[in-house]
């Protein structure tokens, strides 16, 4: 496999105040779809291609991880990456599995080794080994699985074997936790049934069906019958909805914007931020809407209002809305009447706590923020300065302060900021070509 370098070299970025963003763009492909195209694709027969595939790291641990288990993954230039697939049977590597920092291709390896002969070892970077694993290991174990955790967390250690479908109920609303039980449940003896009491990402029953499998859905659960077998596809990954968020609320923060966002992915499930962006006044226009695999794509054309209203996020929301509250939380000092964020108590655990390091780093810029346990209060009508950011190694609280800098007085440096390519290596460089100063 010959995949793009991310040998990490620490950089510092300084941000310059824009007067606004104008352009059209063409974003890299969707991580969650990437890692669920890629995983698959390992086990399934035949050879997979994929175009648009995302350039981040992370999707890349989850293609390194199904290459060192037998599959063949190559990188064919532009952006196109081909997997053919072991028809269903890993073979142990000798040494352990490298997740790199993404807790998606930890949580849902665990799933899709969790049914296949032999020992397997996941461990991660200094990030992803804090992140709590448990929630992914109990339910697998209710099935069958052994996995030993280290004091809840990675190294993770799968035994695999033959597994029963269950009937679980996810206690906390996550689409890792989902595809880790539908993976293993793919693979599993009988049905295995997920109950969700908020609808998270649906990129994995979405994908399954792709491959060939048989999914039956209600209005909050998903079901999969065992012992079926993945055959290859050849997809285009849509743009990345998570990663466009940065430049959706950066482009919302200025009245001459106008932006356009060609090829990106509209899941109905990833594409809550619109209705927020709505709600504090933009306007948005979704045009050439298509379906490919059930994921929708389209292009998405925003203006902004005179000024940003404000709004409260929380409950299902904050769920549905966990990846994109720290680029929300960036611009809510420029609103006119703030944003308040709760119930996003999964927020410290991601690859930082974010709550922590939003709440400090617009403090650092001179704003008013009130911190709560499961969110924060962004008061609006605060004039931010630049200052030094500390991404803490995270690439979404890296990109969103990117966009803090665009309307603060003086320039903003931003440490760490080598963390973007973690999702999108692209997004310094596409930010320089819509931002006008
Ligand atoms: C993801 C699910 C979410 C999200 C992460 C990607 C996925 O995590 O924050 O960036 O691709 O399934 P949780 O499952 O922990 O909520």
């Amino acid at each position: 496999m010959q995949a793009p370098d991310f040998g990490i070299v620490v950089t510092e970025r300084t941000i310059k105040p824009a007067r606004n963003l104008a352009g059209a763009l063409r974003l890299p492909g969707d991580k969650s779809i990437s890692h669920r195209y890629g995983l698959l694709s390992g086990l399934a027969g035949g050879t997979s291609t994929f175009s648009n595939f995302s350039t981040g790291a992370d999707p890349s641990s989850s293609l390194s991880c199904v290459a060192a288990l037998g599959a063949k993954v190559e990188w064919l230039g532009d952006h196109r990456v081909s997997v053919t697939g072991v028809g269903g049977e890993f073979t142990p590597s000798a040494s352990p599995l490298d997740c790199g920092n993404s807790g998606s291709t930890m949580r849902m390896m665990a799933g899709l080794l969790a049914a296949q002969a032999g020992e397997f070892t996941l461990v991660g970077d200094e990030s992803l080994t804090r992140r709590p694993m448990e929630r992914v290991r109990k339910p697998l174990a209710q099935m069958g699985a052994r996995i030993e955790l280290t004091d809840g967390h990675a190294p993770l250690t799968v035994r695999g074997g033959a597994l029963t479908g269950i009937d679980f109920a996810t206690p906390i609303p996550s689409a890792q936790v989902k595809t880790a039980l539908l993976f293993a449940g793919l693979q599993a003896e009988g049905t295995t049934t997920v109950r969700e009491s908020v609808r998270t990402r649906d990129h994995s029953e979405l994908a399954l069906r792709a491959f060939g499998a048989q999914l039956t859905r209600t209005i909050d659960s998903v079901s999969i019958a065992g012992k079926q077998t993945l055959k290859a596809i050849d997809a285009a990954v849509p743009g990345d909805m998570s990663s466009a968020a940065f430049f959706l609320c950066a482009a919302a923060l200025f009245p001459e914007s106008n932006l356009v966002l060609d090829g990106l992915g509209l899941n109905p499930t990833r594409a809550t931020l619109l209705d927020v962006l709505t709600a504090l006044g933009a306007n948005i226009a979704v045009l050439n809407l298509e379906e490919q695999y059930g994921e929708l794509v389209g292009t998405v054309q925003l203006n902004p209002p005179q000024s940003l209203g404000g709004t409260t996020v929380s409950g299902a929301l904050a769920a549905q809305l966990i990846d994109e509250l720290p680029a929300l939380a960036a611009i809510a000092p420029y609103t006119r009447n703030g944003i308040r964020i709760r119930d996003a108590k999964e927020l410290r655990v991601k690859e930082s706590d974010r709550i922590d390091l939003v709440v400090k780093n617009l403090r650092a810029m001179g704003a008013e923020v009130e911190e709560f346990e499961d969110g924060l209060d962004v008061p609006g009508g605060q004039q931010l300065h630049g200052a030094q950011i500390d991404s803490g190694g995270d690439h979404r609280i890296a990109m969103a302060f990117s966009v803090a800098a665009l309307r603060a007085e003086g320039e903003t440096s931003i440490l760490g900021a080598e963390s973007a390519a973690i999702s999108f290596p692209e997004f310094f460089d596409m930010l320089e070509t819509v931002a006008e100063r």
